[in-house]
């Protein structure tokens, strides 16, 4: 892996997007906290709901140990082969698997166990998506979810904040990441 050849595609993402290119990307800050807590919880898989053009992809792809792989979802044709096309200019496509299905209906075909699930899809599917994600998760497997802090994510919160099976806390960051680990 090739850590400038993934910084300069990140970089021009984001000139793209503050040059007004209008696209949801998780941005600088959250995704270096992306980055970060994919070190600390070294994924030989992960799972990414809502692949967006690749930002946060490649962000995570960032922490990954040789060998490790990323599983990215998303319902959007268009969207999915704009991010295929950064992974191959990044030098990740190997380590990426792009899906264009829906996140509940690639969920429930999906047998597959990880160590890092990240969701950033719409809001209204989080809270529906969350048992589905907890028993994806194999034990002290993370999930990590962007704009935790939105209001209309209160259900969510309180959901991943009472799970018996997660611990989780929620970062101040922007308008919010959650992190929830799955209790051994
Ligand atoms: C906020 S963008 C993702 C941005 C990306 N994670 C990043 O930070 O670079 C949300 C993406 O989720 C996709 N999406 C929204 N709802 C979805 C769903 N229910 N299933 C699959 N994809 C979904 C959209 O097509 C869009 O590309």
């Amino acid at each position: 892996m090739d850590s400038g050849r993934i910084a300069s595609v990140l970089s021009e993402i984001e000139r793209r997007v503050n040059r007004g290119y209008f696209f949801p990307i998780i941005g600088p800050v959250k995704g270096e906290l992306l980055y970060a807590f994919t070190l600390l919880a070294r994924p030989k898989l992960v799972l990414e709901l809502g692949t967006g053009i690749g930002y946060s992809g490649l962000q995570i792809a960032r922490g990954l140990e040789p060998g490790a792989r990323i599983v990215t979802v998303d319902e959007d044709e268009e969207n999915a082969r704009e991010a295929l096309a950064n992974f191959r200019k990044a030098g990740i496509e190997d380590m990426v698997t792009v899906f264009v299905d829906e996140a509940g209906s690639f969920l429930e075909k999906d047998t597959s166990e990880y160590e890092m699930i990240f969701m950033d899809i719409e809001k209204s599917r989080y809270l529906d998506l969350l048992e589905s994600c907890v028993s994806r998760l194999k034990p002290a497997g993370i999930l990590v979810t962007d704009n935790a802090l939105r209001p209309e994510l209160q259900r969510f919160r309180e959901a991943i904040m009472k799970h018996p099976r997660l611990s989780s806390a929620i970062i101040q960051v922007e308008d919010g990441v959650s992190l929830s680990v799955k209790k051994p």
